[in-house]
């Protein structure tokens, strides 16, 4: 019985709606519009594609945009000053500086210095920090895009066995806090997983990931996970992204697991057009946290 083929696309398109009214109702109430400001170094292709997405986004739902490009050879201090400044700017809701940055640039020092109240990818150790002790500002666009597409789809998490495959900060890690907490900001049946959080390292990955409910795919090797590695019915949510010469791959070789799941994103089309979606809200959301204080 072949899965059904979850539309990340349309669901991302519903939310964008829900966020336009929300941005158009904030505004009426008097507030400026909320402001996104990404920082762009070098001339990465991949990164321009994602910034051109990212304010096309912004501009669809009434939230203003700009774009601050910096040369490729660009110093930390340049980029520290640049931080500081957009900090201080009440008029910018949100800081967004794209990844990956030029080898020289110390990233973790750049992305430390963002103020956590403006920090839409939710990067900084303090945001990091309030999500792991459940009490969640920002929440991270991927993982929480998950969860929305998860709810959208009818499927909760509550008591339910998860395998992420994949820890790295942006995805794999925050994603297994955010399923293991008791509650969730779309609801307690959106949290409350048995998360097992496999790595490169992991013995026996296959037979572990054969007795998950659920099985997020976040390695970055493309079509790593084989439909004889899920359990029959399994849901299987595909994070990854990968060139390759015959186009774009995802973690999960789709169409035999697609006879096995009950359910599957595709890649393109799945996971990728939430996390535009989720900086949105955060960027709402930034704006009306920097309103209140
Ligand atoms: N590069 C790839 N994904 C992301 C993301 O979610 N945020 C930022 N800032 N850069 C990225």
């Amino acid at each position: 019985m072949p899965a059904t083929i979850i539309d990340g696309k349309q669901i991302s398109k519903d939310i964008q709606a829900e966020i336009k009214q929300q941005v158009a109702d904030f505004v009426a109430a008097g507030y400026q519009p909320p402001k996104l400001v990404a920082v762009l170094v070098g001339e990465d292709p991949a990164s321009q594609v994602y910034v051109r997405n990212k304010e096309r986004a912004c501009k669809r739902a009434g939230i203003d945009s700009e774009l601050k490009r910096m040369s490729a050879e660009s110093t930390t201090e340049q980029l520290l000053d640049l931080v500081n400044q957009l900090n201080q700017d009440p008029a910018v809701s949100g800081i967004l500086v794209q990844l990956p940055l030029p080898p020289a640039i110390d990233a973790i020092k750049v992305l430390d210095a963002i103020s956590p109240l403006k920090d839409v990818d939710a990067f900084h150790p303090e945001n990091v920090g309030l999500l792991s002790q459940g009490r969640p500002r920002f929440l991270p666009c991927t993982p929480f895009g998950i969860v929305h597409i998860l709810k959208r789809s009818g499927i909760a998490t509550s008591g339910k066995s998860v395998c992420i495959i994949g820890r790295s900060d942006i995805v794999g890690k925050p994603m297994a806090l955010m399923l293991a907490q008791k509650d969730s900001p779309l609801g307690p049946e959106m949290a409350n997983a048995t998360v097992t959080l496999c790595h490169s390292r992991t013995k026996d990955l296959a037979q572990v990931c054969a007795t998950a409910d659920i099985v997020i795919a976040a390695i970055g090797k493309p079509e790593f996970v084989s439909a004889d590695m899920l359990k029959p019915g399994a849901i299987v949510i595909d994070v990854g992204i990968n060139r390759t010469d015959d186009g774009l791959v995802g973690d999960v070789d789709f169409a035999p697991a697609a006879e096995v799941a009950s359910h599957i994103t595709p890649v393109p089309g799945g996971v990728g057009p939430l996390t535009v979606t989720i900086l949105l809200e955060n960027t709402l959301k930034a704006a009306q946290l920097n309103q209140a204080i």
